[in-house]
């Protein structure tokens, strides 16, 4: 087999990370897909950059939309919407399967681009958009699709758990946990899509729809953040059996008093008994718990952000999306996503 070319857009820490594997790992990936995976390029905004890692210079280019047009495979890692919609549109209409990790332009634009993806017979993998380094999609997706999946509730972002973790056990404010999550390099610069929840609600609209084989925009997501909890809120929880956690909460509700089935998701600080496995979660890890009609309770548990972390999940889209292009043919998860029906989602308020 000639190699299968692969664009990469974007060298944050998970794109250098996923660079560097591609590199490090070349024959090892070879024989496990059966061809060589050729990464032909990193598209980036800006070639001065200071990057991590010391990846070849001559593998950079402001052109990403050459690079696309000459790849059979485009990870995307650029996050934010444009110009990644933009990109991933392109790619998918080159004939080029999609993997990305962006949480943001899947809940945002999911619909249109698993159409898209649909009509052009292509396939986009988006693994690492929830949870980082946990298997958490292909399982809601495939493993589960035989399934009645009812609730899902997530701890889907670690600078908030590391937050709310440290103001338990130290008793810090806010401000200082979340110095403290900036100093080590969790929260962003700026920590507003972590602390106000909009991470976590763009991951429960995702989980929503998959748990649900529903349309769940993310407009739809009752979005609370983190910045009101003190440490005084917390220490009394704990003394009465409770922990904190910021949830990402999918659930069915059932037809009643002439109202269809809908759902609900929501994303609040919580409380949860400390018995329950999700209250175990602790520092910048993540969790997912599923109640299934027939497969009963599950968790999925592991680092949910980080470069190495994420990039296991986008190496495991990409040697599923590489055997794919091997083959030739569509796979087991397409059509999966494309003309979903619109369940009403509903308001909810009682909490855990
Ligand atoms: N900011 C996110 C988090 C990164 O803290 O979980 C992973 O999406």
């Amino acid at each position: 087999y000639r190699p299968i070319r692969v664009a990469l857009l974007g060298a944050g820490s998970v794109g250098s990370q996923v660079a560097r594997l591609l590199i490090e790992n070349k024959e090892e990936l070879a024989q496990r897909v059966g061809a060589e995976l050729e990464l032909t390029g990193i598209a980036v905004r800006n070639l001065d950059s200071k990057r991590e890692g010391n990846l070849p210079s001559h593998l950079f280019t402001t052109d990403a939309e050459a690079l696309i047009e000459s790849s059979d495979l485009v990870i995307e890692l650029m996050g934010g919407i444009e110009p990644a919609r933009s990109y991933v549109r392109m790619a998918l209409n080159s004939g080029a399967d999609v993997i990305t990790a962006n949480k943001a332009l899947i809940a945002a634009h999911g619909p249109e681009l698993f159409d898209l993806a649909e009509q052009l017979g292509a396939q986009l993998y988006f693994e690492a958009a929830v949870g980082g380094a946990i298997p958490i999609i292909r399982p809601l997706r495939e493993s589960l699709a035989g399934d009645k999946v009812n609730k899902v509730m997530g701890i889907v972002n670690g600078t908030t758990n590391f937050i709310l973790d440290r103001m338990e056990s130290t008793g810090a404010s806010f401000e200082d946990a979340l110095r403290e999550a900036q100093d080590l390099g969790y929260a962003e610069a700026d920590p507003t899509a972590d602390v106000e929840g909009f991470d976590a609600a763009s991951k429960a609209a995702i989980l929503a729809s998959l748990a649900f084989h529903s349309e769940v925009p993310v407009e739809q997501v009752y979005r609370e953040g983190i910045t009101k909890v003190t440490a005084l809120q917390i220490e009394t929880a704990r003394e009465s059996g409770y922990a904190v956690k910021l949830l990402a909460i999918c659930e069915r509700i059932p037809a009643s008093d002439g109202q269809p089935e809908g759902i609900a998701v929501r994303v609040h600080p919580t409380l949860i008994p400390e018995e329950h496995p999700l209250a175990a979660v602790r520092g910048a890890y993540n969790a997912v718990f599923v109640e299934a009609e027939s497969a009963g309770q599950l968790m999925f548990y592991g680092a949910g952000a980080g470069g190495t972390q994420t990039a296991s999940a986008v190496l495991g889209d990409l040697v599923g999306a590489a055997k794919r292009h091997l083959a030739g043919g569509p796979g087991l998860a397409d059509s999966v996503h494309a003309n979903l029906p619109i369940l009403p989602v509903q308001a909810v308020t009682t909490r855990y």
